[in-house]
């Protein structure tokens, strides 16, 4: 993958070809023998331009590629790096980023991993909300050095930056996981997705997703497990670059919401307090399917539920569920 594609980077991540585009990168680790350490930051400042409006955070300044850049046009042949997408402000990272700055109490005070953190805006924005701890982890070291290039621009000390591949590694201690434009590749979004819940059931983790609702993400299964939080209208400048994406919206993972949407009513108090949440939140309607069974009979939850409809099940049905007759839906109306 050469320069020459760089405007179509957001295109390219709706397609296929976006697997070949991700092992392209991760195997680009090196850096040119020409460029070693301090030359990548000259490089990267001598070839990028600071770019603050016309993105969904113009209180963020960012180094990006534009057009204003001789590579933009170059042959690409000549680019000596890992493809840059630290050079680009992806829909899903400005999302998140513009979702954090509106509520800065969500990252006030925690410790923070911005995962696959390209030019570093999400970890900017949370660290620009009084984050106690911010880490940009990317497996580009280039991204690193562009970075703390950014934070400098933004007025903020360097974050520590780590470009080991966290994915799948025990889980560290963090309050809040960002994860911008991750879902571009299945095996990515698989290994990601089993991850996480790792990191949820060691820490009690806040994961927020910021994707502008490419294929490949709309498809994976964790979407059924999310919580809409906001959703963002793209600059007119950033749909073009994205091939008509229009919006990008930031959700929230609960691995725990299967329990009402597909298997059953587990029960738990607490994904009840969550339902809760989320009719006072955005009035929510919320319809429950249950066939009768005890622990949904007794839970606490029973006497706040509107009867909606009732169905004798096919006999076939009652014979695979141990003599169950009927399944009942429910409204839920604390
Ligand atoms: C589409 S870009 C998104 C960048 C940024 N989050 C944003 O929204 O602007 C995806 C980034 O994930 C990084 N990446 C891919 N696999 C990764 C992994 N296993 N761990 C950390 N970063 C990874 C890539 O190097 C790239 O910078």
């Amino acid at each position: 993958m050469k320069l020459y594609h760089i405007r179509n980077l957001c295109g390219m991540l709706q397609t296929t070809k976006i697997a070949e585009k991700v092992s392209c990168c991760g195997n680009k680790q090196r850096f040119s023998s020409s460029l070693v350490s301090g030359d990548i930051g000259r490089f990267i400042v001598e070839n990028t331009e600071i770019v603050g409006e016309d993105t969904l955070t113009p209180e963020i300044k960012l180094r990006l590629l534009t057009p204003n850049c001789r590579f933009w046009h170059a042959n690409p042949e000549l680019w000596p790096l890992p493809d840059p997408y630290w050079a680009i402000y992806w829909p899903g990272g400005q999302a998140l980023a513009r979702y954090l700055l509106n509520n800065p109490g969500v990252a006030k005070g925690k410790r923070v991993l911005d995962l696959g953190s390209g030019c570093g805006a999400s970890a900017i924005a949370a660290s620009l909300c009084g984050a106690s701890h911010v880490v940009a982890n990317d497996i580009d070291n280039v991204s690193a050095i562009a970075t703390i290039i950014n934070c400098e621009l933004n007025g903020i000390g360097p974050l520590k930056c780590l470009s080991d591949n966290m994915i799948g590694s025990q889980p560290k201690h963090y309050d809040l996981i960002l994860l911008g434009d991750m879902f571009y590749d299945e095996a990515l979004a698989d290994a990601l997705h089993r991850w996480l819940d790792s990191c949820i059931n060691a820490h009690g983790t806040t994961v927020l997703i910021g994707d502008p609702g490419r294929a490949s993400f709309e498809e994976h299964g964790i979407k059924r497990l999310l919580q809409q939080m906001a959703e963002f209208e793209l600059p007119k400048s950033v749909q073009m670059e994205n091939y008509g994406l229009t919006y990008s919206t930031v959700w929230r993972y609960h691995p725990t919401l299967v329990q009402y949407l597909g298997l059953g009513f587990g029960g738990g108090e607490e994904d009840h307090r969550w339902l809760d949440s989320c009719i006072n939140a955005h009035g929510t309607t919320v319809l429950i399917g249950d066939r009768r069974r005890d622990s949904f009979e007794e839970h606490g939850i029973k006497r706040l539920l509107q009867l909606i409809a009732e169905f004798e099940l096919p006999k076939s049905v009652q014979m695979e569920n141990y003599g169950l007759t009927c399944s009942t839906v429910w409204r839920y109306q604390p």
